[in-house]
């Protein structure tokens, strides 16, 4: 069984930001994850390229659709490399392969007798690609997140039969599990219960788009050609891939992890298009929450859009992936104030987990010869229990996807650490002779708390956590799983330890 994650494709109208960064981190930190814990991983992402939004920002750039999307698609790849991100599959919408889906798709749909010709009208947002609820008819003016003027609508376009599966996805949406979080999932049901309206799945008067097959002049709606993306990247290279067997094979996605005003299409149009087709919805929709700057919604008119680019070179990946999964707790809105970034990763990683690495090292070189304490008693298993708890309490986290909750039990272990360091005092101790034993042991608690911690943050900060486990000169053994290496106690006594250097340097508040 392969698990499956998916990020949304984003739209290539523009670079990634914030809050691409911010889902693409949350799916990279579950997919490292559940790769440790032993898991095969097919973690998917990629970019919406179709659509009048990016036929028009293609305009306005005086550039072809392709050459647009071919440039913007390449930075996000890019990015993503950048940020040190596990991705297996990157999808273009724009691909051969991704057409081919699509028509296959779709034929399965018209099989089904799910599709007509009618008209549309309504207003639409070229923001959010969608059409607006407009219940008592009167002119909507602006979009309510984009604050853009709306546009009015009226062609004929073809239509899915989404009434038709009222009960089904009435069903699907009750459902334990499959939209996270509760709230987000009241909303959606709300919706649900008010009655599913068919939605239309084609343009005329729009050329950038898949064109529709036997349909002259339609092209194919960009959310039902890019909710399909998430399949077309399961067989990207695959030769010979046939529509059948891939999906028997690795279909339905464990999770689409997305943001909450993108829900219903991937909780309610997205799983009946699925059921149309003979496939199974998707097991889990999560809809995480939005980020704003300094308590502010982050726009382009407000001049105050943090481009994540300025955050990596500044800080690196590790202190924003800790931030944005720490201080946010998953399907929350969060918000990023630049002092409060700068004191946790201060405090956090510098000041408690660093500084333990730095101290403990440095007190086991200088009265150890250079290395980890050997030839001492167990006192008591006070450190262990409270490892082991640790442990059990961030993988429990961890699959319940509550990586805020995981983040924490890591940092309040070294806070408990630290204090057991200054409540034993074995600088004070190390003076008598009689109590070397027990400073060795105190020393081993310490440094194999480290060396748990640098284990524990493997998924969640890669970097940091092979910098904490080079200093402590243990490696990730080949023959032991990830689990296994939590293990209390298997680093080993008496061995070299190198000269500490600093894991992570303080950061400046400007
Ligand atoms: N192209 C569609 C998704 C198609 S999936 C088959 C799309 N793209 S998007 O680029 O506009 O948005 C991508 C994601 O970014 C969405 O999940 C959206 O919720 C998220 N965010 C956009 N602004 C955000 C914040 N300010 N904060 C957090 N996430 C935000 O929608």
């Amino acid at each position: 069984m392969t698990y499956i994650i998916t990020t949304p494709l984003y739209y290539v109208n523009d670079k990634p930001h914030l809050g691409s960064v911010y889902t693409t981190i949350i799916c990279d930190t579950i997919a490292r994850y559940k790769r440790l814990i032993g898991e095969e991983v097919l973690f998917i992402t990629g970019v919406d390229e179709h659509g009048l939004k990016i036929q028009r920002t293609a305009t306005e750039n005086g550039i072809s659709p392709i050459d647009h999307c071919d440039k913007v698609s390449k930075i996000f790849k890019q990015s993503w490399t950048e940020w040190n991100i596990s991705f297996d599959k990157f999808i273009r919408t724009s691909s051969k392969h991704h057409e081919k889906v699509v028509n296959e798709f779709y034929e399965k749909v018209r099989e089904s007798d799910d599709i007509y010709m009618g008209i549309q009208k309504g207003w639409y947002c070229v923001g959010c690609e969608e059409f607006k609820d407009n219940p008592d008819n009167s002119p909507l003016t602006q979009c309510p997140i984009h604050k853009k003027n709306l546009e009015w609508k009226n062609e004929e376009n073809l239509f899915f039969k989404l009434s038709k599966y009222q009960k089904e996805i009435e069903e699907l949406v009750n459902k334990t599990g499959f939209i996270e979080p509760k709230e987000r999932k009241n909303e959606i049901i709300n919706f649900v219960s008010k009655g599913l309206k068919d939605f239309s799945i084609s343009r005329t008067n729009l050329s950038w788009g898949i064109n529709v097959p036997n349909e002259n002049k339609h092209t194919f709606y960009v959310w039902f050609d890019a909710l399909l993306g998430y399949i077309s990247a399961l067989s990207l290279d695959e030769k010979d891939f046939t529509f059948e067997k891939t999906l028997k094979l690795l279909w339905p996605a464990d999770i689409h992890l997305i943001g909450k005003d993108i829900l219903r299409f991937h909780a309610v149009y997205w799983p009946a298009m699925l059921i149309s087709s003979g496939y199974q919805p998707p097991k889990k929709v999560f809809g995480h929450g939005f980020l704003t700057r300094e308590g502010q919604k982050m726009g382009k008119s407000l001049g105050n859009v943090l481009d994540p680019n300025i955050l990596l070179s500044k800080y690196g990946v590790d202190p924003v992936r800790w931030f944005l999964l720490k201080d946010i707790s998953l399907g929350s809105d969060g918000d990023f104030q630049d002092k409060r970034f700068v004191d946790i990763i201060n405090n956090d990683l510098a000041n408690t987990i660093g500084n333990l690495l730095n101290r403990s090292t440095s007190m086991s070189r200088k009265w150890f010869n250079d290395s980890t304490p050997t030839d001492f008693d167990e006192y008591n298993d006070e450190i262990k229990n409270i490892s082991n708890e640790t442990v059990e309490n961030f993988k429990k986290n961890l699959n319940d996807y509550k990586l805020d909750l995981a983040l924490n039990n890591i940092l309040n272990f070294a806070i408990k650490i630290n204090l057991y360091l200054n409540n034993e005092q074995p600088w004070t101790l190390i003076k008598s002779k009689e109590e070397t034993q027990k400073v060795k042991f105190i020393i081993y608690n310490v440094l194999e708390s480290s060396r748990m911690i640098g284990f524990l943050l493997k998924p969640i900060l890669p970097s940091l956590s092979n910098k904490i486990v080079n200093q402590l000169n243990v490696f990730y053994l080949k023959n032991l799983s990830w689990t296994e290496q939590l293990r209390w106690g298997l680093l080993k006594k008496g061995s070299y330890l190198p000269k500490p250097n600093p894991i992570i340097d303080k950061l400046d508040y400007e």
